[in-house]
């Protein structure tokens, strides 16, 4: 067969008395990959201590040779069906099981979920099943085994599969088959028996045959995530393990997030005289390029039309380790393919109850807690969400030397920063006014600069923009205000509300206030932006210029004035990516003002502000 030596990974999960052990014993016998023997030698041990066959055994005879050293890996068990070989990645019982799950040691490519038919879902089923999700591992079949303690009973098989069934739907998977099984009898495993006429469906290794094989990791971008950069002579010889991908010799690379480009001079065979012109996924590489950039570990290389997610935010789905819990403000390192990074937990968005699946906000998350965060870096991140790149899209949290969490990317709600971060224009040198700035000031008789107001829809911006606008141009000041719903008629009238969309909408107005600013206007925004990271973009582009007003009016407050009846719509669904129902709010954490309007009338804020600008604008 032409795919016959790709392995397709799977994981055995379920509570731990179950039957996972014995599934997995009888899977080696059934298939025939049982080493010659051995099915004997445990016969023989269960005579001699005077108990009855027990496929569990098995597991103890495999562990047992590794033990000593011999033969075969129990966190890697291999056995193949006619079809393909398969490996269980992390043997049932192994004590860093959640661990190497979450970790991403043990990536699968499906999952049977192991039930008992006696006792119907636990608490532990149910949280290895949220954990296949959380690790999105999509495709998922069920065995319901023991069927023989249950005299093999197709009501009970039913009321136990509906269970499972609604649990897994509620959490976004739709197990691919539910097979009844006694694992130790030996039903339904490789063949239907007489045991339970009424099931025409699957055996268990039909079930897997059905499982498709991933998508190649050769099909997807290139991801060579840079190891290390050696030095030979003159030489520089960058080294990484191809993650995804391929590439060969006279390739652009593109390195984030640095945002450098080169192109493959070489790829260095390590042994071999003749050298490779191209690589791929699985293979580690050194290249050399073809001009001095500057790489180092931790940097991404991709092709330039289809690079890796630049951001130094991001959402995750993690799951907890750690002793001490995980709590909004705590700082980790992290750890994303080769590159170590300084983060801090800015939020703590949902914490799941994975026995009932309910989600409540709570501020931290407890040792084998679920939780949806979001985090925040110092530097910018080059990552993909684990959706695309499963290599790419996975970190680890680190806490002196211990993993404490392990989670996934998601970039839901935010967007790539790649674009405000990069200029196409080349050989485009700088003009210098004759005029500068503090001539204009002079003129004016006033500084001027940006006065960015940033909240909530509905916080106030417009309503206070307006009439600052009016009082300062009442004292003779230059003064203007950019509006949010005005300049989306206009200048970004092409742009709407999604994250990529509003980061730039930012951008943009965030250069034309820099620009009226150096034109020596007062100038006055009015838009929710709700990144923090646009608005400091917008502040490095004119840092002695940007004044960040936080306009403060708290979400229940801002609905209930709901002056354009868009947070009714927005709660009915109407309105996708709505800021603070459906879309995030960053608030400043250290803005020049805060104006809280929940507290005070339009005529006190105003006031503030005016107050505000004769201090800071007032020529010296
Ligand atoms: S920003 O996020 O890009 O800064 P901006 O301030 O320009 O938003 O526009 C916000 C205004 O657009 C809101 O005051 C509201 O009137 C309108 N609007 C329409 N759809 C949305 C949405 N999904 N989220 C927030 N505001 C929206």
């Amino acid at each position: 067969m032409a795919n016959a030596a790709q392995h397709l990974k799977i994981t055995i999960v379920g509570h731990v008395d179950h039957g996972k052990s014995t599934l997995v014993g009888r899977l080696i016998y059934e298939s025939g990959s049982l080493p010659d023997g051995k099915y004997e030698a445990i016969k023989a041990m269960s005579q001699r201590r005077g108990m009855p066959f027990e496929w569990a055994f098995l597991m103890d005879a495999l562990q047992a040779e590794r033990d000593q050293g011999i033969t075969i890996d129990t966190t890697q068990i291999r056995f193949r069906t006619r079809l393909r070989p398969y490996v269980i990645i992390d043997a049932p019982g192994h004590k860093e099981f959640l661990k190497n799950m979450v970790t991403g040691a043990a990536a699968s490519d499906a999952a049977l979920l192991v039930v008992d038919a006696r006792e119907g879902v636990q608490e532990q089923s149910r949280r290895h099943g949220y954990l296949l999700h959380l690790l999105g591992i999509s495709q998922v079949a069920v065995v319901i085994n023991k069927m023989d303690l249950v005299d093999y009973d197709r009501k009970r098989f039913d009321q136990v599969a509906s269970e499972i069934t609604q649990y897994l739907c509620d959490i976004g998977i739709t197990p691919s088959e539910i097979v009844p099984i006694s694992a130790h009898a030996g039903d339904a495993i490789a063949r239907r028996t007489d045991r339970m006429p009424w099931y025409r469906g699957a055996t268990v290794i039909e079930t897997l045959d059905r499982f498709r094989l991933p998508p190649d990791a050769v099909d997807l971008p290139l991801r060579l995530p840079v190891q290390d950069v050696y030095k030979f002579d003159d030489r520089r010889i960058v080294a990484g393990r191809i993650e995804s991908g391929r590439l060969k010799v006279g390739d652009r690379l593109l390195f984030s997030p640095v945002n450098k480009t080169a192109r493959i001079a070489s790829i260095e065979g390590w042994s071999v005289r003749s050298q490779p012109t191209e690589a791929a996924a699985g293979q580690s590489v050194g290249i050399t390029l073809d001009e001095h950039i500057f790489v180092e570990r931790g940097q991404i290389a991709s092709h330039e039309d289809r690079p890796p997610v630049e951001t130094n935010v991001f959402r995750a789905r993690l799951f907890w380790l750690g002793h001490k819990p995980l709590a909004a403000g705590s700082r980790y390192k992290m750890k994303l393919a080769t590159a170590e990074h300084q983060v801090e937990v800015q939020s703590v968005d949902r914490v799941i109850d994975v026995t009932d699946l309910s989600s409540r906000p709570s501020q931290s998350v407890a040792r084998n807690g679920v939780a949806e965060i979001t985090m925040r870096a110092r530097s910018m991140l080059a990552l993909d969400e684990f959706q695309r790149n499963h290599r790419t899209g996975r970190f680890v949290l680190v806490e002196g030397y211990d993993i404490v969490g392990g989670g996934i990317v998601s970039m839901e709600g935010y967007p790539d920063q790649r674009r405000s971060l990069t200029v196409k224009s080349q050989n485009i040198p700088n003009v210098e006014s004759q005029i500068t700035t503090e001539a204009r000031w002079r003129a004016n008789g006033h500084k001027s600069g940006i006065l960015w107001l940033t909240g909530l829809s509905g916080a106030g911006k417009t309503t206070l923009a307006q009439e600052l606008e009016r009082q300062l141009f009442r004292k003779g000041m230059h003064v203007y205000v950019l509006d949010g719903d005005n300049i989306r008629h206009g200048l970004s009238a092409d742009l709407g509300f999604s994250p990529d969309d509003r980061a730039e909408n930012i951008r943009r107005v965030g250069e034309v206030a820099a620009l009226f600013a150096r034109a020596g206007v007062v100038v006055i925004t009015a838009f929710i932006s709700p990144y923090r990271s646009d608005r400091d973009h917008v502040r490095s582009t004119a840092p002695e210029l940007f004044h960040e007003i936080h306009v403060k009016a708290d979400l229940a407050e801002c609905e209930r004035r709901d002056p354009k009846g868009l947070y009714k719509k927005a709660r009915a669904g109407q309105i996708p990516d709505f800021t603070g129902i459906s879309a995030p709010y960053e608030p400043p954490v250290s803005a020049e003002l805060v104006i809280d309007t929940g507290a005070r009338d339009v005529e006190g804020c105003v006031a503030d502000l005016v107050e505000y600008v004769g201090r800071q604008f007032a020529l010296s």
